[in-house]
């Protein structure tokens, strides 16, 4: 499996008080092609921050960041604005927990879904734009794409504006997709179809992806590998299946402890 995406010793630290506030320790992860990595973690873990700075959204003048985030050959970490630009969104995408701050709520969803191709790819006409924006909204699972396409965000369920977010990501065609807890907010139904949307991206395209969750049931069904971090620092990592077995880590016991016995049934007999 090539690696597509390199990322060691990240830090990340804070200097909004007078204490300097490290967010991030000696964060490692190495991405191959098509591969899916979970995170998980407890709140304020420092999941957020490293997904961030992988997508090149962490440049606020009050913090500091070390390490190399490759890709592409190029460090993200400390190239230049104009090469990250080019990057975000047609080869790195994120999606968030709650789509409706990302979407913007007086934009029609065909306006949104477009948006990246109209930045990255200006040789696109405009015709050609709105056929693969219709195309990517059908393909996300999103009945009566032609309508929805000039909907605007409040006219759709959560689980369908997560939908939409996930359209938005991808209709570049990125190499990599980071889900920051992209279920957290929806219903158990919801979230298992988003799950499988992942999925199949993932088998359709061969992208990449980085799933952070507080759910380390959900990771197992979706992700080969797990991260597992706390306060800042990754604590254990390897294969969903060696984890499960034989989670070395406190931590990581306590979180597997918490996982509902029939999740754990439905995940020994899928092996
Ligand atoms: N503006 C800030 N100033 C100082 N520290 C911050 C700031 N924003 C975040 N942090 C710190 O960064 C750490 C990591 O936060 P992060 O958002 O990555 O956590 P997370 O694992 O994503 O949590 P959650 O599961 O709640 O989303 C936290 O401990 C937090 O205290
Ligand atoms: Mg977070």
């Amino acid at each position: 499996m090539e690696i597509i995406l390199d990322v060691t010793d990240l830090h990340i630290e804070f200097h909004d008080h007078d204490q300097p506030e490290v967010a991030v320790e000696d964060f490692d992860l190495m991405l191959g092609e098509g591969e899916i990595v979970g995170i998980v973690g407890e709140s304020g873990s420092g999941k957020s921050m490293s997904a961030l700075a992988i997508a090149g959204l962490l440049n606020r003048k009050s913090l500091t960041k070390s390490g190399r985030i490759m890709f592409d050959g190029t460090d993200l970490l400390t190239c230049d604005r104009k090469k990250l630009r080019s990057y975000q969104g047609d080869e790195i995408s994120i999606i968030f927990q709650e789509p409706m701050t990302s979407l913007n709520p007086v934009k029609r969803i065909g306006w949104q879904v477009e948006e990246s191709l109209y930045i990255h790819h200006r040789e696109i006409s405009k015709e050609d734009r709105r056929k693969r924006a219709v195309e990517m909204l059908g393909s996300v699972g999103l009945a009566d794409a032609e309508n929805v396409y000039y909907m605007y965000p409040h006219e759709l369920s959560g689980g369908m504006r997560q939908r939409v977010m996930i359209a938005a990501a991808m209709i570049g065609n990125p190499k990599i997709l980071i889900a920051d807890e992209p279920t957290t907010a929806l219903d158990v139904t919801v979230q298992a179809q988003i799950v499988e949307l992942l999925k199949k991206i993932n088998r359709e395209r061969n992208t990449s992806i980085i799933f952070i969750s507080h759910d380390l049931s959900l990771v197992s069904q979706l992700c080969q590998r797990v991260i597992v971090m706390q306060h800042g620092n990754i604590v254990e990592s390897g294969r969903c299946s060696d984890i499960f077995s034989r989670p070395r880590h406190l931590y990581t016991k306590r979180l597997i402890a918490a996982i509902p016995r029939i999740d754990l049934g439905d995940d020994k007999d899928r092996r």
